[in-house]
């Protein structure tokens, strides 16, 4: 099973962004133990604070992948493009948030790619990446 998680802007900063939301552990760290932890699956990690380069990659893999981890961060909220590529792709993606997009701001309760996503995992830390991968299982 060939899986990848594609993270948006910002999320390169993890472990020292607004630790009290996002929690002080650097995806780095997260990613290592994961990969450790489900070492019978192809999991693979891109990231980019680029839109385009983010929408290139759902193009890149979302024809021959099993399945996408996407948390486009602030994108979310205003990627149009990237919410149309989701569409586009026949690998099924499970949109991921960190924090509980709905208990912040009124702008993070949009988002472009949920109408497009298998399904949806928010609020739950990092630990909504490895919840996706068991949704994938
Ligand atoms: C986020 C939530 C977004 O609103 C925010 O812009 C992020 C991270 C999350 O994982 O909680 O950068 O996607």
């Amino acid at each position: 099973m060939k899986i990848i998680i594609i993270n948006g802007p910002n999320l390169n900063l993890l472990g020292k962004r607004e630790p009290e939301i996002y929690g002080d552990e650097t995806f780095e760290d997260f990613y290592f133990l994961l990969k450790k932890k489900y070492n019978t699956i192809e999991l693979q990690y891109f990231q980019s604070n680029i839109e385009g380069e983010i929408i290139s990659k759902l193009q890149e893999t979302g024809f021959t992948y099993d399945g996408i981890i996407l948390n486009a961060a602030a994108y979310t909220h205003t990627s149009i493009g990237i919410g149309d590529a989701v569409k586009a792709i026949s690998t099924p993606v499970i949109e991921v948030h960190i924090s509980n997009t709905f208990s912040r701001e009124s702008f993070r309760h949009q988002s472009y790619i949920s109408p497009n996503a298998k399904g949806v995992i928010i609020g739950f830390g990092l630990k909504s990446y490895e919840l996706a991968l068991k949704a994938f299982l």
